[in-house]
């Protein structure tokens, strides 16, 4: 796929909601080093949405981005099969027009293996504060000739992974 800029009029009701989930988590950033907020939200095959923002920490080099934080509250929800993310990121919730936020290189890479745990080239919204500018693109697009399960030989794991989640899920049922 190739990485094209979007007019809000022409999304789905659905991926609306999806970009409005990133956009309001955005203003519970804790930023008090780079003052940049960010929001993600990761949307799953069932249809669930899970949405994280950035958290920073003293030491700087240890803060959380905002993908990782939706995608971690996504797996530990036992609901790993992301099929869509949106990303709302600027120097303000606020501002008015505003760069497009994307993923950044760690990101990019964390997103790669949740798309190979739900099999799916994950589909990015990626957009300023006031969703005047929306780019839409899928991993693959941000991180060709990604490194993988696959150059690791455990693309078997990764599978084995979703089928116990499955099984474990349905034993929950009963
Ligand atoms: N940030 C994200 O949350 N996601 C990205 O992909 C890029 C950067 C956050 C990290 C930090 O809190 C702030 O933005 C400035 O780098």
């Amino acid at each position: 796929m190739a990485i094209e800029k979007i007019n809000s009029a022409d999304l789905s009701v659905s991926t609306l909601q999806l970009i409005e989930c990133a956009k309001k988590v955005m203003s519970n950033a804790y930023n008090v080093y780079s003052h940049f907020y960010v929001g993600a939200a990761a949307r799953t095959i069932s249809g669930k949405i899970y949405s994280g923002t950035n958290v920073e920490n003293a030491s700087l080099g240890l803060s959380v981005c905002a993908e990782p934080a939706a995608l971690l509250l996504a797996i530990s929800a036992g609901d790993p099969e992301v099929i869509d993310m949106a990303v709302v990121g600027g120097t303000s919730p606020d501002t008015k027009g505003g760069r497009v936020a994307t993923p950044c290189g760690r990101c990019r890479q964390i997103i790669y293996e949740v798309s190979q745990i739900s099999k799916t080239d994950i589909m990015l919204y990626c957009c300023n504060p006031d969703l005047s500018e929306i780019l839409r693109m899928t991993i693959s697009d941000l991180l060709p000739l990604p490194f993988g399960p696959k150059d690791l030989g455990v693309e078997k794991e990764v599978e084995n992974y979703l089928g116990q989640l499955r099984s474990t899920i349905s034993e929950d049922k009963k």
